[in-house]
């Protein structure tokens, strides 16, 4: 439940349309290839490649007596420096990846009111670059036909910036997610997958499974590394190895089963998506109500759509949950300035990293193309995940003494696999990915190097701060 809580989301009701179909350019560039109706190949390839990490990712997380996130577990074993790379990449995962969570949001949102006859004007519901980069007519033409000013074309994506707003506000005040809202958001997610797929199983036609390969490997390869933003938020499961009962047995269970389920899922939904209509035909910021709609089942894309907008509000509620209180312990370890850890002197909350946290995603929301933000936010997880699995490994041999509630079997094998399988999807991303991820990189050192090297607590052989778990993310 806490795995698929976290995981299913915008990467499964969203960027399987791109995934499938591949994008290109108004301009005729290919960015990427799609993998068609094998997609769910694809699928079946990222559930091996996060099941090898996930584990290395339980062993250090279990290492440390305290719940917390990537960056907590590599601070206290593998140093500052690594620490600091893992966590200012944890940005792109749980910061930047809210943006394309909000910009799917704001598709579903925008095709649940039409089913009500109520619509916003176009360029209030598309952001500056999801109209550049646009191959529908109707899309890029925004360019050309949203209001101007000083000659510039505003193109604005209001209802994902105001989801953000409106989630920053509860956060700030204070929210706990139990254990049970989420039960009872895992079950409005799979309720509203199983209609599509017991809806959607009626009405494929096997012409569309031709060809099944439309782009071979490479189809296959580029589409599964856009789809791994539906694994991401796998992590979760691992941080709660410490509160397992024998973690020994039941975290590779709780993993290895929660990814195959994870995985089924997304098979048998990516099977119908692809059987319902052409695989092109997918390329919508609601792909999955667009299917049901384009095969004439209106009632059920509309409760698709529904679903979606619950399913969608739930994961960003959890990672705009989570960045601000990764920020909170980096700032406490003096990474980030002070005043970063400043916690509520009434509700409790770190409510300045909070919104910080909220400006960043919503104005974000409001501008870029959500496949962008796919790609970067993939490029920094995996990057992630290879660091930690590499991290793992040394630390067998330079910390062997170390307590280790939960040891992977046959661990070099595991995250040697596991790192070159995370490096291997990150190559299937286009080459804009890698330069923003070396841009965000270069940032990241030079503010390593600029503040936290000359602030960090540990340099300055300040006493450790008793260690305040950053919360996990469902407690
Ligand atoms: N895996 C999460 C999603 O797909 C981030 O929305």
């Amino acid at each position: 439940m806490l795995a698929i809580g976290a995981v299913i989301g915008a990467g499964i009701f969203s960027s399987i349309g791109t995934a499938a179909a591949g994008e290109i350019l108004p301009s005729g560039e290919v960015i990427r290839l799609g993998a068609g109706p094998a997609l769910i190949l694809s699928f079946v390839l990222l559930g091996v490649v996060c099941g090898l990490a996930a584990l290395c990712y339980a062993e250090l997380a279990a290492m440390i007596p305290q719940a917390g996130s990537a960056y907590a577990y590599s601070y206290a074993t593998l140093g500052e420096l690594v620490a600091w790379i893992i966590g200012w990449d944890l940005i792109l995962e749980y910061a930047v990846g809210n943006v394309a969570v909000a910009i799917a949001w704001s598709g579903y949102l925008t095709s649940l009111l039409s089913g009500f006859g109520i619509s916003f004007p176009d360029w209030l519901t598309h952001g500056y670059r999801t109209a550049l980069f646009s191959s529908d007519p109707a899309v890029h033409g925004l360019l050309q036909t949203a209001p101007r000013i000083f000659g510039i074309p505003i193109l604005l994506n209001l209802p994902a910036f105001a989801i953000v707003m409106a989630i920053t506000c509860l956060l700030y005040r204070g929210v706990r997610e139990s254990a049970r809202a989420n039960n009872i958001m895992v079950v409005v997610k799979l309720l509203v997958l199983a209609l599509f797929v017991g809806v959607g199983a009626f009405h494929i036609n096997p012409e569309n499974y031709k060809p099944f390969a439309p782009n071979g490997w490479a189809g296959i390869h580029q589409g599964a590394a856009i789809i791994f933003f539906a694994y991401i938020g796998f992590d979760a499961i691992s941080t709660a190895a410490e509160e397992t009962k024998n973690p020994q047995r039941n975290m590779p269970i709780g993993i290895l089963g929660g990814l195959a389920i994870c995985t089924l899922i997304y098979v048998v939904v990516g099977a119908v998506a692809t059987g319902i209509v052409p695989y092109t035909q997918l390329k919508a910021a609601d792909p999955l109500s667009r299917a049901l709609e384009l095969a004439h089942l209106p009632s059920a894309s509309w409760i698709v759509a529904f679903g979606a907008v619950v399913s969608l509000t739930a994961v960003l509620l959890v990672f705009q949950y989570g960045q601000p209180r990764i920020l909170f312990a980096m700032a406490r370890d003096g990474l980030l300035p002070r005043w970063a850890a400043k916690v509520h002197p009434r509700f409790r909350t770190p409510h300045i990293t909070t919104v910080v946290t909220g400006l960043f995603v919503g104005v974000g929301a409001l501008y870029f193309d959500e496949n962008e933000i796919y790609d970067l936010t993939n490029i920094g997880t995996l990057a992630a995940f290879a660091i930690v699995c590499v991290g793992v490994l040394v630390l067998r041999y330079s910390d062997p003494e170390r307590k280790r509630p939960f040891r992977v079997r046959a661990l070099p094998v595991v995250a040697i696999a596991g790192a070159l399988a995370c490096l291997y999807t990150m190559k299937g991303l286009p080459v804009t990915a890698w330069q923003r991820f070396g841009v965000w990189l270069a940032l990241g050192l030079g503010l390593y190097f600029a503040y936290g090297f000359r602030h960090s607590t540990l340099r300055r052989g300040a006493p450790p701060e008793p260690v305040q778990p950053p919360p996990s993310i469902v407690p």
